[in-house]
C-alpha cells in the first residue's frame, strides 16, 4: 500500500477533503493517500468544520481519534432513522482508467482495493455514501486491472475457497503477516487470499463470480461505485468523472 510520491497522495487526498461540507457525514478510508484527506479534515474541524466521520479500518479510526473528527459506526450512521453517508473518501490499489474500445470493455473508475486488507468494510461504506470519491497518484491508473484481487474469507473456509478461485482460473495466495509467524488477520476476524488473474476483462462478471463463492466474505473489485478520481499530479490535481 505505498509507492507513488507523497505530495502526488497529498494533493489528492487535499482535493477530496475540499469537497466536503458543513453537516456531512463523511466515510473515511483507508491507506496513506485517504489519511491526507483525514489530516486535511482534522485541520478543518480544528478551524470549526462541524462533521461526523464514519471509518473504514482499525487504522482510519485511529487517525479520525487523533484529529479529534467526531465519528460514528457504520450502523448508527445508516438506516431509516439515519441521515446516511454523504460522501466518502477513499484511496485505491488500482484505478481503471477506462480507455474504452473493442478490446476493452472495462469501465474508467473500476477499483481493486483490499491492499490494506480493509475492503470488506471500505466497501459498505463507500457503497453507502451518496458519492464516493476515489484518490490516488498516477502510479494506480491502468488502462485496465490487473493487479490480485484481494478476497477475504471464513478462516474455515479458505482452502474451499481457494479451490474455487482456481476453477475460476485465479491463483490464490495466502496473505501473510510480515511481523508474525502466520497469516493477516482482518480487522473481522477472517483471513485474505490475494488472488492472481491476470489482466481482467470483464471486473463485472469477474466480481459476481467472487460473490456467489461460499465463504467469501468480500472481494476488493469495486465496479461501479465510484462517482469522482481525484489524481494527484505533478503539477496539481486531475479529477475525473467515474
Ligand atoms: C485498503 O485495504 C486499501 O483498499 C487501500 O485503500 C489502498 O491500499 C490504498 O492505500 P494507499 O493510498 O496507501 O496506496
Amino acid at each position: 500500500t505505498s509507492g507513488g510520491s507523497d505530495a502526488m497522495k497529498r494533493r489528492a487526498g487535499e482535493s477530496a477533503a475540499a469537497a466536503v461540507t458543513d453537516g456531512d457525514v463523511v466515510g473515511l478510508g483507508t491507506g496513506s493517500t485517504a489519511a491526507h484527506a483525514i489530516r486535511r479534515l482534522g485541520d478543518r474541524v480544528d478551524a470549526g468544520l462541524d462533521i461526523r466521520g464514519v471509518p473504514t479500518s482499525f487504522a482510519s479510526r485511529e487517525l479520525a481519534v487523533e484529529e479529534a473528527i467526531p465519528c460514528l459506526d457504520l450502523p448508527e450512521a445508516v438506516g431509516p432513522d439515519a441521515r446516511g453517508i454523504d460522501l466518502a473518501i477513499d484511496g485505491a490499489d488500482q484505478v481503471a482508467t477506462g480507455s474504452e474500445g473493442a478490446d476493452n470493455p472495462v469501465s474508467g473508475g473500476a477499483l481493486i482495493k483490499g491492499g490494506g486488507a480493509a475492503h470488506a468494510r471500505e466497501k459498505l461504506v463507500d457503497a453507502a455514501a451518496d458519492r464516493f470519491l476515489v484518490v490516488a497518484d498516477p502510479s494506480k491508473e491502468s488502462p485496465r486491472l490487473d493487479r490480485s484481487v484481494p478476497v477475504e474469507v471464513l478462516p474455515a473456509g479458505r482452502t474451499a475457497v481457494a479451490a474455487a478461485i482456481r476453477e475460476a482460473d485465479g491463483e490464490p495466495t495466502l496473505r501473510r503477516a510480515e511481523r508474525k509467524d502466520g497469516p493477516v488477520v482482518t480487522d473481522n476476524g477472517n483471513l485474505v487470499l490475494d488472488c492472481a488473474f491476470g489482466a481482467i476483462d470483464a471486473p463485472a462478471a469477474l466480481a459476481a463470480t467472487l460473490s456467489e463463492i461460499p465463504g467469501v466474505v468480500e472481494h476488493g473489485l469495486f465496479v461501479g461505485l465510484a462517482d469522482e478520481v481525484h489524481v494527484g499530479t505533478e503539477s496539481g490535481v486531475r479529477i475525473d468523472e467515474a
